[in-house]
């Protein structure tokens, strides 16, 4: 029987894990603060900033809300950036990506204080986390570490495929995956569009990841018996329903839980860990900048 990974349960879990350290910091009189900067209206990212903020506000940690018109100066996101790297009552900056066009990625990335920075994407972090002594593990990346072991899936010694080379998933994905670790010790290969012959690098992974952002790419025929299926697509397409459009994965899920040993859904697999290990970095930023020690999860 193919095993469904419940990712809401073991969020769940690991932020049930987060409150002694928000007990820890609040009797040093701390209140973790994270800041998210939306400047877009892409229906979907107003929806995944408005999941961080309800689950912030569901743990207890300060939810500071700052939006800018998608054709605001790529200054004013600048200034905004400064003033929160400037405020002591903001531990976490998350800006929301992607940014408009005319705003560069890799400027605003670099503009956040590299401690406030719980995506992980700074370049001090990503050094950081490459050279194997991470700061704060990029979010989807951690919760998809977090989700083989809750789930008991051995990574040392694995193969394990990463279908997608983005700086979000796939390159930070495979960084961790290799550490000299208890949640590392694997053989990773990466795969992209340029790839020749997907299919037969994937079936013989231990572990598939598929976090390209193409709908369904990676169906059962491509999957070796008994593997372990990490879904991190979340694609809106078109469909007949109220909201004109249904939620599929990287994966097509019919085919490929006929095969796999374990699979995550979409929705309900990668997505809710995300969201969790937001929560975790934000508090780990919180402990580091009041020398408040936590133990984490
Ligand atoms: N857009 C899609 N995923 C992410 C993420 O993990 N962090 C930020 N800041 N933007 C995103």
């Amino acid at each position: 029987m193919t095993r469904i990974i419940d990712g809401n349960e073991i969020a769940d879990r690991i932020t049930a894990d987060l409150e002694p350290c928000l007990e820890t910091l609040a009797d040093a009189g701390v209140t973790p603060g994270l800041a998210t900067v939306l400047m877009s209206d892409d229906g979907a990212s107003e929806t995944y900033v408005s999941m961080k903020r309800q689950a912030c506000a569901d743990l207890g940690i300060e939810s500071i809300h700052h939006e800018l018109e998608p054709d605001a100066a790529a200054d004013a996101l600048f200034d905004r950036i400064d003033e929160l790297n400037a405020d002591p009552s903001v531990h976490g900056i998350l800006v929301q990506l992607p940014v408009p066009d005319h705003v560069e990625r890799r400027a605003v990335l670099e503009r956040i204080d590299p401690l406030k920075d719980v995506d992980g994407f700074h370049p001090e972090n990503v050094g950081r986390l490459v050279t194997g002594n991470p700061r704060f593990k990029p979010c989807t990346p951690h919760g998809i570490q977090k989700l083989l072991e809750a789930e008991d899936v051995e990574t040392a010694g694995k193969d394990v495929v990463v279908v997608g080379r983005s700086n979000i998933v796939g390159k930070p994905l495979a960084n961790l995956l290799i550490q000299k670790a208890d949640d590392g010790n694997a053989t990773v290969t990466i795969c992209h569009s340029r790839t020749e012959d997907l299919a037969e690098k994937t079936r013989r992974a231990d572990i598939v990841v598929a976090a390209a952002g193409v709908p369904e790419l990676v169906d059962g025929s491509m999957i070796g018996e008994g593997a372990t299926v990490i879904d991190v697509g979340v694609n809106r397409v078109d469909a007949d329903t109220e909201k004109g459009y249904e939620l599929v994965g990287d994966v097509e899920f019919d085919s490929a839980s006929r095969v796999a040993d374990a699979i995550t859904p979409v929705p309900g697999g990668v997505g809710p860990l995300t969201i969790t290990m937001l929560l975790y970095n934000t508090i780990t930023a919180a402990s580091l900048q009041t020398d408040v020690d936590v133990s984490l999860p």
